[in-house]
């Protein structure tokens, strides 16, 4: 099913004027294409999760993040496509060290290291109901995860040389 996409924006496409931001724009928009045309995300089975892993990765190799530069101030996102109450993809802009405070997404998605290292933690929760690291593993370009609605992570630049780059795909679906 196709569904009506009067909604999605693809940032940054009108500033798309050649070479490697046109080729970032385009597998975006195929991207996007690909994920509409699978109808309701938010039960996706196991497999759908893998499918669409693979094809965030394929995004992944197409996106060149060697002129982000970060924010000082901490972590920064850049919005790729976001088709609100649905999902959207965004660049995760790592400084090394600099991490997001540990949160979960009320959806499931994935990520994919696009330059650089990120690290995912993953936690959990003692009897007190104090968050427990239960993981923590790094992910160099070209790999990635899935990660489901309650799972508590923490993504951080584990690269110490450059600006950790990862294209990170959230479900806003709704659990029907
Ligand atoms: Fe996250």
């Amino acid at each position: 099913m196709l569904r009506e996409n009067k909604k999605a924006v693809i940032y940054g496409a009108s500033q798309a004027t050649g070479g490697a931001q046109a080729d970032e724009g385009a597998a975006v928009a195929r991207f996007a294409a690909r994920v509409n045309a699978l109808g309701p995300l938010s039960q996706a089975s196991p497999a759908l999760q893998a499918c669409l892993l693979e094809e965030v990765k394929s995004v992944a190799r197409r996106i060149d993040g060697s002129a982000e530069a970060g924010a000082a101030s901490g972590y920064d996102r850049r919005v790729l496509y976001e088709d609100p109450g649905h999902w959207s993809l965004a660049a995760i802009i790592l400084r090394p060290g600099q991490e997001t405070d540990p949160h979960d997404h009320g959806g499931w998605g994935c990520a994919v290291t696009v330059q650089g290292i990120e690290r995912e933690r993953r936690f959990g929760q003692d009897a007190a109901g104090n968050l427990v690291l239960r993981s923590e593993r790094d992910y160099p370009p070209g790999t990635g995860y899935v990660f489901d609605s309650s799972d508590v992570h923490q993504p951080s630049g584990a690269d110490a040389r450059r600006i950790t780059v990862a294209l990170h795909f959230l479900v806003q679906e709704a659990h029907a």
